[in-house]
C-alpha cells in the first residue's frame, strides 16, 4: 500500500474534518465506524466493510460519558487505546479520532439531539438518558467526521434504529448500514463488557443466545403468540441462577412497539444482568 493508507491517530476535531472533506474532494467515499474502543472482532466486522466500500475510512475511539447514568460503568469501561490502533491499522483503517473529552463537551455544553418515542421502551426505561447521549455523541461525530457512510451493528437494535430515526427525521446526510451480530464460537454476542464476566458468569450468559434460539426455533415450528414465546424466552433467563432478566421484548424491527402476535419482521430482544455485567442480544424474524 502507497504511505498515504497509513493509518493517521487524530484528536482534534477541525484536523478531522479537514480530511474528511480534503477526501471527498478527491472524489472518495467516507466512512465512519463510530466506536468507544477495546476493539473486538463485532467492531471489526464493521470496520472491514467500511474500508471494503469506502475510500477513505474512519473510526472514531471514544468513551462517551453521556451516554453512561450514574452508577453505571463509565470509570470501569475498558480503555486501550494503543491496542486499538494497532488492530485498526492491521484492517488498513485511514484516520481514527480519538477525541478529548474537552473539545467533545467544552464547558458550557448545552445542547441536546433527542428522539421521542423510540428511546422509551427497552434500553430506554432501564437506562434513562443513555440513547440521548448516544444521539448526541453520534450527531456530534457526524458533524466532525462528514461520513458518506456509518457503520452500526445489529447488537445494539434499539440504537440502530433510533440513529436511523435521527438522520431521516434531521435529514442528515448519511447513509446507516446495519451489519450483524458477531458471535463467540459458542454463541455469545461478542461485546467489550464480557471482559468483566467472572467465569461463572461468562457460562451462565449463554442463557440470552439459548433463548433466542429456542425463540427461533418455536416460530420455525409455527408459534405466533406473542405471550407465549416470551414465557418461553424469559423462562430461560430465570431458569438460570447467575441471571437477572431485565427485559425480553418481541417487538416490531421498525417502531420497536410491543407485538402480540407475530407479523412481518419481529425482532426478540434481551437485556440481563450477569452480577454487575448488563449484557443484551436479539435476533430478527421475518414471518412475512
Ligand atoms: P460500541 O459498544 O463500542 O460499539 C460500536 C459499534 O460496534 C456499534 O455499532 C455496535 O453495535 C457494534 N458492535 C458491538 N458489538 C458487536 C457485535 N458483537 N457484532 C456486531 N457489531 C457489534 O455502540 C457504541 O459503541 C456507542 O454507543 C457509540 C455508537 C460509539 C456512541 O458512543
Amino acid at each position: 500500500m502507497s504511505s498515504d493508507r497509513r493509518l493517521k491517530l487524530v484528536k482534534s476535531p477541525d484536523e478531522t474534518r479537514e480530511l474528511s472533506l480534503a477526501a471527498k474532494r478527491e472524489g472518495k467515499t467516507v466512512g465512519l465506524v463510530p466506536t468507544m474502543g477495546a476493539l473486538h472482532e463485532g467492531h471489526l466486522s464493521l470496520v472491514r466493510k467500511c474500508r471494503e466500500e469506502c475510500g477513505l475510512a474512519m473510526v472514531s475511539i471514544y468513551v462517551n460519558p453521556t451516554q453512561f447514568g450514574e452508577g453505571e460503568d463509565l470509570g470501569e469501561y475498558p480503555r486501550v487505546l494503543e491496542k486499538d490502533l494497532a488492530k485498526c491499522e492491521a484492517e488498513g483503517v485511514d484516520v481514527v479520532f480519538a477525541p478529548s473529552n474537552g473539545d467533545m463537551y467544552p464547558p458550557g455544553h448545552s445542547s441536546w439531539v433527542e428522539v421521542g418515542g423510540l428511546t422509551k421502551t427497552m434500553c430506554g426505561l432501564s437506562r434513562p438518558g443513555h440513547l440521548r447521549g448516544v444521539t448526541t455523541v453520534v450527531a456530534k461525530l457526524f458533524n466532525i467526521c462528514r461520513p458518506d457512510r456509518a457503520y452500526f451493528g445489529r447488537k445494539d437494535l434499539q440504537q440502530c434504529v433510533v440513529i436511523r430515526r435521527m438522520v431521516r427525521d434531521l435529514d442528515m446526510p448519511v447513509e446507516i448500514v446495519r451489519m450483524p451480530i458477531v458471535r463467540e464460537p459458542d454463541g455469545l454476542a461478542m461485546s467489550s463488557r464480557n471482559a468483566h464476566l467472572s467465569p461463572e458468569e461468562r457460562a451462565a450468559a449463554l442463557c440470552l443466545h439459548k433463548a433466542l434460539v429456542d425463540f427461533e426455533k418455536a416460530v420455525g415450528g409455527g408459534e405466533r403468540s406473542a405471550n407465549v414465546l416470551l414465557e418461553e424466552m424469559a423462562g430461560t433467563v430465570i431458569a438460570e441462577p447467575a441471571a437477572a432478566l431485565d427485559y425480553a421484548v418481541l417487538v416490531d424491527t421498525e417502531t420497536l412497539e410491543d407485538v402480540t402476535e407475530l407479523e412481518g419482521e419481529v425482532a426478540a430482544a434481551l437485556a440481563v444482568w450477569m452480577g454487575e455485567t448488563r449484557l443484551i442480544d436479539n435476533t430478527i424474524v421475518d414471518v412475512g
